[in-house]
């Protein structure tokens, strides 16, 4: 079935996200999102982000459906992410998927989250836009608050691969937690990007989690941030100690150095390695400057082709999994049968 019309949404964590899409062409891309509510415990919790998806769900998709000009029922199906991610949170959007299909006695379509990711890449603005399909095989680099998975796609429906993904905190929770221990606000991604712009990216020589060669063997394509951001904890203490001021953007810049490092250096191994000449980018992480240049310099230095989908379809969002619905439609697969649960740790 060519060009379906799908509605898609988007439940793991804290964004609400429906997307609608006809075929790989975006049609709207609503996301309301409960990070303020988070803010003041430091990070997301999970109980108010399910109760904030109960409130925002419905209004997301009467937004989404008056942006995209369709009314509900001419939708061909409904795609929703049924994991990894938030239990709580997902159940949310689940249901009421599962609730649409079945008023609207449309086929319903289970999607993984990070294969989601992936799938925003397929996503073209208008009819116009010729941007090349992405090509298969290609390496993905997911990085957001929760998650850090180095992905091998053979094939966006049917064939992905995790090679390694983080052992500890997730890169953009690793960010988070070393804002908090300088005095920076939640979310502190964009807070250390903006304190490194005035500051030395060489002052401090952090460590790169797993790259020692005993991790290399076992744990090749994971990666680790907890060391790194131990690491941070007692750098800054021991300034505090010896009551000399922290130089708050040398650590930002020298911190987010070593993060942009670890991530790339694995992702390029992973390329090299397998010989996959492409590299695909993913999650809110992506927003950050130094990892965006970084990756454009080391893959041309590889031969690399990068892809970067807009900042929008990075970071959580309905269309990449309205997106991959479609595509699974497209390519013949069969709608997931009614039963299917909410899977927090669901492999890719
Ligand atoms: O994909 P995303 O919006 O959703 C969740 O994972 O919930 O990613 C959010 C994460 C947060 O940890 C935030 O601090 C991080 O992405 N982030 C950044 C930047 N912007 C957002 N990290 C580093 N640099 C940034 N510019
Ligand atoms: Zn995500």
């Amino acid at each position: 079935r060519q060009n379906p019309l799908v509605l898609g949404i988007e439940t793991s964590c804290d964004e609400t996200g429906i997307g609608i899409v006809r075929g790989s062409i975006l049609l709207s891309n609503t996301i309301a999102s409960s990070m303020d509510e988070h803010a003041r415990y430091g990070g997301v919790v999970p109980e108010v982000a399910a109760r904030a998806h109960l409130e925002e769900l419905v209004p997301a998709i009467r937004a989404a459906t008056a942006e995209a000009g369709i009314r509900l029922d001419e939708i061909d199906a409904v795609a929703v992410t049924c994991g990894p991610g938030l239990a709580g949170a997902l159940m949310v959007g689940v249901g009421a998927a599962k609730a649409l299909a079945i008023s609207l006695g449309k086929p319903i379509y289970a999607v993984n989250h990070l294969v989601g990711h992936v799938g925003a890449d397929v996503l073209r603005l208008d009819t116009d836009d010729t941007t090349e399909p992405l090509e298969y095989p290609t390496i993905a680099l997911l990085v957001s608050g929760g998650h850090t998975s180095l992905l091998l796609v053979r094939d966006l429906v049917s064939d992905v691969e995790l090679l390694g993904e983080t052992i500890d905190d997730a890169a953009g929770e690793a960010f988070d937690k070393v804002a908090r221990l300088l005095g920076l606000p939640y979310p502190g991604g964009p807070q250390i990007d903006r304190a490194a712009l005035e500051g030395n990216p060489t002052a401090i020589r952090f460590p790169r989690g797993l790259s020692q060669t005993k991790d290399m063997e076992k744990h090749r394509y994971d990666f680790s941030f907890s060391g790194l951001k131990t690491s941070v904890a007692r750098w800054v203490e021991q300034k505090r100690d010896a009551g000399e001021p922290v130089p708050v953007p040398d650590v930002a810049a020298s911190f987010r150095e070593s993060v942009v490092d670890i991530l790339l250096t694995k992702a390029i191994a992973a390329c090299v390695d397998l010989g996959v000449p492409r590299l695909l980018l993913g999650g809110g992480v992506i927003a950050n400057a130094r990892l965006r240049q970084v990756a454009q310099e080391r893959t041309d230095a590889a031969g690399i082709a990068l892809r970067i989908p807009p900042l929008s379809l990075c970071t959580d969002n309905g269309a990449m999994i309205a997106a991959l619905g479609a595509q699974l439609i497209m390519a013949g697969h069969e709608p997931s049968s009614l039963e299917f649960g909410a899977d927090s740790t669901l492999p890719v």
